[in-house]
């Protein structure tokens, strides 16, 4: 691996590192593929703390896995209480700067305080173990205190981001039948109030199970607050006590369902439980982020995605680190923000996305150049593939050459890092996520699973069970069974597809199914098909992802309309690009949105979107994008070379 592109770990960083040279990483994975029980087994008695020890380290009915079966754990108390007998109890925890520039430092001793009078909060309302939580907040420090109060109970709780509408907020809480909703009056984004909670009042109409919505107060602005349903955070928090012991669960007991976009127009509630998922949380944190106990760390998510959920939330604080958390955008009130929150709290460990890094190389090298940030020694990437020129510039004028980049690969449904290097012992090639981690069983095959040779694009399967996988669908344990174990009998089927080269590194080319990937938001092409054909004007539509410098991809629509619905076409192209952000989100709005006579079908009816695909890849179709396009000629050729 003698090329100009490979870069291996420096002498001074493999001699603080975690794991040390490319040996501590073979031994590693090798024992864990050889042994997995002992592997597992020991890393959960070391590095997690239990009530009950599991009676044994995995059970494996395929596609159903249950890790460390027979133990007792909380993950509320692994990410607080344990630390407070140790010199972590005075140790900033939480370290938070909300957009404004307010700021709070949270320790671990008071993070306890504020978990406890939480949950007690939750427990005064009648909730417990079982019962299931909406979380619609902004990136406020009560949102990880709402989520650890619930843990620390066994309230499963399901974060929604705060900028997913009203209309998705209302589904994803029918879906999980929750008893409550915990969320905020607003959240502040480029200096504007984000109105959270009138965003829940509008979703709560046909939600017969919510007895409860608490929220926090942040922004202050007027609210209206619905007598006996609606309660003050700060008013149930008075006078309540500090002490909440936290529940002996079951190492299976689902912590989270989190929703994400799948290939149908219903998302997927992604099942995640408590062991397994902590640990292996827990030891990607100390393997790829290479935590010290020193350490400022720094993941730029919104936890509102599993991102926030692992790296901002269970694993840090399982792991005892100072997470920082910042509330607003990155370009507000400059776009010198992020950097300037480096310089500020002296950041050593930073985890963005390879969009943020795009539109920090569009800004310009200014910015970041005015800042100091000799402090970082780690960099971090996820949630898309990063093309190389975006690697060089993170690593170069944000890195100065001195921090290792570790390009992270995983998903909602794997919980945690799956394909990473550990920056002290794998050497980096930019754009790859280099080799799978210690009890990763990863492998790039074709359609009949056979692998395929070094260098050819197949698909990215992993073949067994990991502590952090997905258990299920809430409530849906075919559709999870369908959709990631049966196309390829006994693997995982990611959905990505990937090719592996010649030193065995994964390289990571993108989503396979109809899922697309805007600024790393997984979003699907039938979800946003279903919430167009709902509104009046439209008969028929068909949604691709397009290439896009900035956010990887961009949202481009093909739209057919009713018959008398043509008005000022503009008009309503803008009416829809409003009509997708209200039934999902703003950060689901088309890009584009191209009206057309008809749909390219295959004889037996679908739409081919593959060939929708090349037209807005290729722009073969050009002009103004709204104009009517007779794709007839499209269809007719392309159904020739049909293969239906
Ligand atoms: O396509 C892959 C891409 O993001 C998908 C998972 O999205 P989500 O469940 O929202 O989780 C994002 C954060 C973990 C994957 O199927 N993806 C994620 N990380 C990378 C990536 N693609 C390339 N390189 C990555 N490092």
């Amino acid at each position: 691996m003698a090329d100009a592109n490979v870069y291996p770990p420096s002498a001074e960083f493999v001699q603080q590192a975690n794991v040390k040279g490319i040996e501590g990483y073979r031994a590693l994975y090798q024992r864990a593929a050889e042994k997995p029980e002992e592997f597992w087994g020991e890393l959960a008695e070391q590095e997690l703390h239990w009530f009950q020890k599991w009676t044994h380290v995995f059970e494996w009915n395929p596609p159903f896995a249950k890790w460390f079966p027979g133990g007792k754990i909380n993950a509320s108390y692994n990410c607080i209480d344990r630390h407070l007998t140790t010199a972590r109890k005075n140790k900033v925890a939480i370290l938070w700067e909300g957009e404004p520039g307010d700021q709070r430092m949270i320790s671990y001793q008071e993070l306890h305080r504020l978990v406890c009078r939480f949950a007690n909060v939750l427990k005064g309302r009648g909730l417990k173990a079982g019962d299931r939580a909406i979380v619609y907040m902004g990136m406020v420090p009560e949102l990880p205190i709402a989520l650890l109060a619930c843990a620390r109970l066994g309230i499963t709780h399901s974060v929604v981001f705060g900028g997913f509408s009203a209309e998705a907020l209302k589904t994803r809480i029918q879906d999980l039948e929750a008893q409550v909703v915990i969320t905020c009056d607003g959240a502040w984004r480029r200096g504007k109030e984000v109105r959270l909670k009138d965003a829940v009042d509008e979703s709560l109409t046909d939600c017969p199970t919510v007895r409860d919505v608490i929220v926090y107060k942040r922004t202050g602005g007027e609210i209206p607050m619905q007598a006996g349903r609606d309660h003050w955070w700060h008013e149930l928090d008075e006078g309540v006590s500090e002490i909440c012991p936290a529940e002996e669960l079951d190492s299976e007991h689902p912590l989270y369902v989190l929703y994400t976009s799948g290939t149908t127009g219903k998302p997927k509630g992604i099942v995640h439980t408590t062991a397994g998922y902590l640990l292996q949380a827990h030891m990607t944190m100390k393997w790829v982020f290479d935590l010290h106990e020193e350490d400022t760390y720094w993941c730029t998510a919104d936890i509102g995605w599993v991102t926030g959920h692992s790296y901002i939330l269970y694993g840090p604080l399982s792991a005892g680190a100072t997470t920082m958390m910042y509330e607003g955008a990155p370009d507000f009130p400059q776009p010198d923000r992020f950097w300037r929150l480096i310089e500020k709290y002296r950041v050593n460990i930073f985890y963005t996305s390879p969009t943020a890094i795009r539109s920090f190389v569009r800004q310009g090298d200014q910015w970041p150049n005015a800042h100091d940030m000799s402090s970082l020694r780690l960099l971090g990437s996820v949630g898309e593939p990063i093309n190389p020129a975006a690697w060089e510039w993170y690593y170069k004028v944000i890195g100065k050459e001195r921090c290792p980049i570790v390009d992270t690969w995983w998903q909602t449904e794997t919980g945690a890092m799956m394909i990473a290097a550990m920056p002290g012992a794998v050497p980096l090639k930019p754009g790859s996520g280099t080799l799978p981690l210690p009890g990763v069983i990863a492998d790039v095959v074709d359609l009949q699973g056979n692998l395929v040779p070094a260098n050819r694009e197949g698909f990215l399967i992993i073949r067994r069970p990991w502590p952090a996988m997905a258990r299920t669908l809430w409530r849906e344990p075919e559709r999870y069974k369908q959709q990631y174990w049966e196309r390829l009998e006994g693997v995982y089927l990611a959905g990505d597809a990937a090719r592996r080269d010649e030193d065995g590194y994964f390289w990571i080319l993108g989503r396979v199914d109809d899922v697309m990937n805007v600024s790393g938001h997984r979003l699907s092409t039938m979800e946003i098909e279903s919430a167009l054909v709902r509104h009046p004007a439209v008969a028929e539509a068909a949604v691709v992802g397009k290439p896009h410098e900035i956010t990887g991809q961009a949202v481009a629509c093909f739209v057919t309309l009713k018959k008398g619905a043509w008005g000022d076409r503009h008009a309503l192209a803008e009416e829809l690009r409003k009509w997708v952000g209200h039934e999902i989100g703003s950060f689901a709005k088309p890009e584009q949105i191209r009206f057309t006579d008809a749909l390219p079908k295959t004889r037996s009816g679908k739409i081919m979107r593959r060939l929708l695909r090349e037209i807005v890849t290729s722009n073969s179709v050009t002009g103004d994008v709204t104009t009517l396009e007779d794709l007839d000629v499209v269809t007719r050729l392309a159904a020739q070379h049909d293969e239906d």
